[in-house]
């Protein structure tokens, strides 16, 4: 039912993919309250602001945001409008109370296992005038829970099918922020991936901090894992990709290896952390996995599938790193050759085993460092795109590009691709040609049909 509403709110997401799915679903239930979005503060009587605590800039930058939204906020009351701050996501859920603490202006606090409570909460924070701060872990109710439809915004849509890490790498807060693994059930996916389908959604991405640690309950009650759940997800109809990020390499199954061989919507893409390509490291990072087993990995999984792109994260300068081990990653990075890869200085999280070491690396060798590990990741990237000159491949369009008849979308291996066409292209899969290539993406046309 749709309360008599008129209000505005204005929603930003910082961090992953993860919160862009849930940013998505908070605005579904806030449209179907009545609320309106907005792209101007000024004019919000709600601002949402869905944080990131990954590293400490992205939590700070919060901080600076909020300052701001409090000076806006001022100035509407001073015109007689109220405005409600809501702070959500992995910053909420770590810092809890020390958010209105430090800016006294947030009216609620509110974690990610928490969402399906954001309404109530937003008329409780408005009525009382108090300051709310919800950061239980109530499990799996908060999907259920949020029952508005299922909109889309690009035919490539999130679905996040797990939730949480029980890994424990020493410098990573999501154990913490994200809570236990969680699986929702195959039955609520398929429903709501049939959702996505009707409304228009080509390609699924599936969502997890650990995806590929993905144990759903079937409806029979027995456990699935992903590759199954990719399986049965490709038989609903209008469903022509499927992806899924981001993974751990202990987790990475035969199964799963297989389906990149077998399931022709599961795309040749696959994003796999390693981090460090020193044992030394990885074992001072719990990842448990060693760096010759996840060359090894990739080997298996380059056997099922040769042609797939493969993406990484990298951490430069955790405590202890020398410049062998840094020099270690190098040479995994030669060894495995990356479509594309994200790298970062490592950034000391509180609460987490890593951040109380006391051989920390200095800032500027962790900016050599990265400066390297990112030359040769460009580098392999620029090759990686080049490759594909000449070639023809199948393009799913999300959206018009700048210049007339051109159409902005992604080829199978996620590389962006501008392409020009007669017709509309928007929503659809296209075969392009390519003529050019770049390190961040490639150009083509789309031959008449
Ligand atoms: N410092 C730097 N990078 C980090 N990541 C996670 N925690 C930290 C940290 N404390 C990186 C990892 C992870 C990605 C999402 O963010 O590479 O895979
Ligand atoms: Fe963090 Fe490690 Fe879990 Fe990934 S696997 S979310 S890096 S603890």
């Amino acid at each position: 039912m749709q309360r008599a509403n008129t209000k505005t709110y204005f929603l930003k997401t910082f961090g992953c993919q993860m919160n862009v799915y849930d940013s998505e679903r908070m605005a579904e239930a806030l449209a179907r309250d009545g609320y309106s979005q907005t792209d101007d503060v000024g004019n919000a009587d709600l601002v949402i602001l869905n944080t990131c605590h990954i590293r400490e800039k992205a939590a700070e930058k919060v901080y600076s945001d909020l300052g701001r939204i409090r000076d806006i906020k001022d100035t509407r009351k001073r015109d007689g409008k109220e405005t409600v701050i809501a702070v959500a996501g992995c910053v909420a859920q770590a810092e809890g109370s020390e958010i209105t603490r430090r800016q006294p202006a947030v009216d609620l606090v509110i974690g990610p296992q928490s969402y399906h409570r954001l309404p109530e909460l937003i008329v409780r924070a408005e009525t009382k005038s108090e300051r709310i701060v919800e950061t239980e872990f109530p499990g799996d109710e908060k999907f259920t829970a949020m029952k508005a439809p299922r909109r889309i915004s690009s035919p490539s849509a999130f679905l996040t099918v797990q939730e949480g890490c029980d890994k424990f790498c020493t410098f990573c807060v999501v154990p913490y922020t994200r809570g236990a693994e969680f699986s929702r059930p195959v039955a609520k996916l398929e429903a709501e991936a049939r959702e996505l389908a009707a409304a228009g959604a080509k390609e699924l991405v599936l969502l997890g901090q650990n995806v590929n640690a993905y144990h759903g309950d079937a409806p029979s009650g027995r456990a699935v894992g992903l590759a199954e759940l990719i399986r049965r997800l490709a038989d609903i109809d209008g469903i022509e990709r499927i992806r899924y990020m981001t993974s751990h390499p202990r987790d990475m199954s035969d199964d799963l290896i297989a389906a990149h061989a077998e399931v022709p919507q599961l795309m040749p893409f696959l994003h796999l952390p390693v981090q460090s390509g020193s044992d030394r490291m990885l074992r001072a990072m719990n990842r448990k996995h060693r760096a010759a087993e996840y060359i090894d990995l990739i080997a298996r999984v380059r056997a099922a599938r040769p042609d797939i792109a493969l993406s990484s994260d990298f951490i430069v300068g955790f405590p202890g790193e020398t410049e062998e081990d840094a020099e270690e990653t190098i040479a995994l990075v030669k060894a495995v050759g990356f479509a594309q890869a994200f790298s970062f200085k490592y950034s000391p999280r509180p609460g987490t085993p890593a951040a109380s070491l006391e051989v920390q690396v200095p800032e500027d060798v962790k900016t050599g460092r990265l400066h390297r590990l990112q030359a040769l990741l460009d580098e392999q990237q620029g090759a990686f795109n080049a490759k594909t000159l000449g070639s023809t491949m199948p393009v799913l369009f999300e959206r018009p590009g700048r210049n007339p008849g051109e159409f902005i979308g992604r080829s199978p291996y996620l590389q962006l691709v501008h392409a020009v066409g007669d017709g509309n292209f928007t929503g659809r899969t296209a075969n392009v040609a390519v003529t050019e290539t770049r390190r961040v993406s490639l150009s083509g046309v789309i031959p008449a049909a």
